[in-house]
């Protein structure tokens, strides 16, 4: 087995680590600026943490626009990226002047929220409007800050494009959702043929 101390350097030639934990869902986050203009970027460090109430939240590498956002008006939205929304995720990642607008840039559609000022992108199928709920920042395990924020939101309202649901039941495959692996390109998406399914030993009947 090949070992390293993260603290001391990984030796190859890319960080494996987000390699390995992935692929992972995006957080493709829209907020608006206290002056109510749109910002969109995509951060893959993303999750559901909880049902009820849901909680969503990524981590931002630094105090980006986002999270400054976030915090001054406590309200995001959370866009489904699919795959023919890809290259606009990719291109709303761009370093823009704090203000500037990603949706221009990515050649997307904000569309009002009906409980948030934050706008959802048009084009994708699912939108999770979301409030603030904790900004944390991160700490190594001995203590010391590190200059990350967790950013956690509940999701107050959610879009789902009919198209999606079939006798009522979410089609996650046919979404054809973007996942993030590892280096500075990799990505995956999934199809029906990568389903399997698995009784929890709980929920087994004897
Ligand atoms: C697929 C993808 C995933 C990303 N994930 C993250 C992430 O998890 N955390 C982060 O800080 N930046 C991430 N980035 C970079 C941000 O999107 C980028 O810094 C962006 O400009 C931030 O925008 P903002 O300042 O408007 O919030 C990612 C970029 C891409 C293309």
């Amino acid at each position: 087995m090949y070992f390293y101390q993260p603290s001391q350097g990984h030796g190859l030639p890319h960080d494996p680590l987000n390699a390995i934990v992935g692929p992972r869902p995006i957080g493709w986050i829209a907020s608006v600026d206290a002056q109510g203009r749109p910002n969109l970027a995509p951060y893959s460090f993303f999750n559901c943490f909880n049902y009820r109430p849901p909680i969503i939240g990524f981590a931002s590498s630094g105090w980006k626009d986002s999270v400054q956002n976030i915090v001054d008006t406590k309200e995001f939205v959370w866009n489904l990226t699919t795959r023919d929304l890809a290259v606009a995720m990719n291109e709303s990642s761009a370093s823009l002047p704090h203000g500037e607008n990603e949706f221009t840039r990515a050649g997307l559609t904000p569309a009002p929220s009906l409980l948030v000022k934050a706008p959802r992108v048009a084009e994708s199928p699912v939108n999770f409007e979301c409030r603030l709920s904790q900004c944390i920042q991160l700490t190594g395990a001995d203590g010391t800050a590190v200059d990350t924020w967790l950013v956690l939101g509940e999701v107050v309202g959610i879009h789902i494009a009919e198209s999606l649901l079939e006798n009522g039941i979410y089609q996650t495959a046919r979404a054809q959702p973007v996942l993030r692996a590892g280096g500075p390109s990799a990505y995956y998406t999934i199809d029906e043929s990568h389903r399997f399914d698995l009784i929890r030993p709980d929920a087994r009947q004897s």
